[in-house]
């Protein structure tokens, strides 16, 4: 076969693929870097010309200044339904102008088999090899699905994108038109570790074993956990998104992948995104598998590795071990993403532990994250049955198994001193400080 032929009959502009779609067309993309924000700009300028109306778009972790999702007079004719939100479909949820869809991360690829028909998934992707695959690159996640799904799957083929060599890829026959285009992918700023992070990250490390394999979620807090583990040895890395943190990890040896059960050898992800660091340790590296997110973060799968840890953020937790990690009352803030999934999971493995930590208060220590009951309109997150570790800046509590009061007492003991009094009076008024 002549791929290279193949290709070059494919190869057309971005008006010319975006000049295909029609009124009604649902169109999917994935997470962060995968997305292809050269298509979509031309798509959003046919909806802006009144040339197409009522198309959707799927996509989870918006990283591109897609900056549709920021047009709210396009409501209507182009609108976002974001599998978890992130920059400007958070944006266009608070707004009234764009749609979320609530789930377990692990489910989406059963959602998208079995309820929505694509038009088209549009995917960006590393160039092209000799026998005419592309890497899907820092992705895999709920790709496989919609490449099986969409009806028509267009590309951009960025030279930027690394190859992920044990990754989802994508075929030039399954390809219906692509554009070239060269640009550094997306990259998260990096966090802040203070000295609170430094005293969490800290808290947390003490209680993770040599030869642990490790879940680390988004936000600062996992981060200065990351930071906080460089002394440890042999450790696993089995997570939902692969974070720099890891990188440092497995770049000054204390993460080898030698002790888990499964994938022995290789970090398991089921996408990357943070700095170009990260980019450039997945090009060409069978050090890491990039697999779909219904396998990765199965928690079936997940607990097979023993000494699981998992270690995630949250915005506020109430006395029963109620956790909120997406909202800050009715205002919209995250998605549950594979929160719910890794605790799951490490609370099944053997000797496994699973951590949400925080710091104890927000918006310079006016508001306390431990709260007596969550605030109105906040989303549970995980719930008081999976709840396992919780841990501030002032120690560490353990609820999963205890009884109300015990969770309640711990859970006032790790809130910041000036709440915890106002905690204690609401709980003995509650009759749960028994
Ligand atoms: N009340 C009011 N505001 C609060 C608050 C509270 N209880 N808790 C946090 N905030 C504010 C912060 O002050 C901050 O505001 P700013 O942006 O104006 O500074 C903002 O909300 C974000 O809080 P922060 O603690 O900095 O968030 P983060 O970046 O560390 O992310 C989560 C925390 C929970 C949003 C993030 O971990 C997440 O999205 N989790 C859900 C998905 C998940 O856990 N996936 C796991 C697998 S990857």
């Amino acid at each position: 076969m002549n791929y290279t032929a193949e290709y070059e009959a494919k190869r057309t502009s971005a008006e010319a693929l975006a000049a295909q779609v029609q009124s009604g067309w649902l169109i999917g993309m994935d997470a962060g870097a995968a997305q292809t924000p050269t298509i979509m700009s031309a798509i959003a300028e046919r909806a802006r010309k009144d040339e197409i109306a009522g198309v959707k778009v799927q996509t989870l972790l918006d990283v591109y200044p897609l900056e549709y999702l920021a047009d709210n007079s396009l409501f209507g004719k182009l609108t976002s339904e974001a599998w978890f939100s992130g920059g400007g479909s958070r944006r266009a949820v608070n707004g009234g102008y764009g749609d979320i869809i609530p789930n377990y991360y692990r489910d989406i690829p059963k959602y998208i088999r079995g309820m929505y028909d694509y038009d088209v998934f549009c995917v960006s992707v590393s160039p092209m090899d000799r026998h005419g695959y592309f890497s899907l690159s820092t992705v895999s996640s709920y790709s496989p699905a919609m490449m099986e799904k969409a009806r028509r799957i267009f590309l951009e083929v960025n030279d930027h994108q690394p190859r992920a060599v044990c990754g989802a890829q994508v075929h030039i026959s399954q390809v219906d038109g692509l554009i070239e285009v060269s640009h550094e992918l997306p990259v998260l700023p990096p966090t802040k570790i203070d000295a609170i992070s430094e005293t969490i990250g800290g808290l947390i490390a003490e209680r993770i074993a040599d030869g642990s394999c490790i879940q680390l979620g988004i936000g600062a807090i996992p981060d200065a956990v990351g930071a906080a583990l460089k002394q440890k040895h042999d450790l696993g890395i089995h997570t939902e998104m692969f974070t720099d943190s890891m990188v440092e990890l497995i770049q000054c040896g204390a993460v080898n992948n030698s002790k888990k059960q499964i994938h022995r050898g290789q970090t398991v992800t089921t996408f990357a995104f943070g700095s170009k660091r990260i980019y450039d340790y997945i090009d060409d590296n069978p050090g890491i598998a990039l697999l779909p997110v219904d396998y990765v973060n199965d928690p079936n799968v997940i607990c097979r590795n023993d000494n699981m840890i998992s270690i995630n953020a949250a915005l506020e937790v109430d006395l029963w071990g109620q956790v909120c990690a997406e909202s800050v009352g009715t205002k919209h803030m995250s998605g549950s993403g594979g929160q719910v999934d890794y605790v799951r999971g490490a609370c099944q493995s053997k000797g496994g532990k699973s951590f949400i930590a925080f710091t104890s208060t927000a918006k310079g220590d006016t508001i306390s994250k431990i709260k007596s009951t969550l605030t109105p309109g906040a989303v549970v997150t995980t719930s008081k049955n999976d709840v396992d570790y919780i841990v501030t800046e002032y120690g560490v509590a353990h609820l999963r198994g205890e009884p109300l009061s015990r969770r309640a007492k711990q859970l006032i003991a790790i809130a910041h001193p000036n709440f915890r009094d106002e905690l204690s009076f609401e709980a003995k008024k509650r009759g749960i400080l028994i």
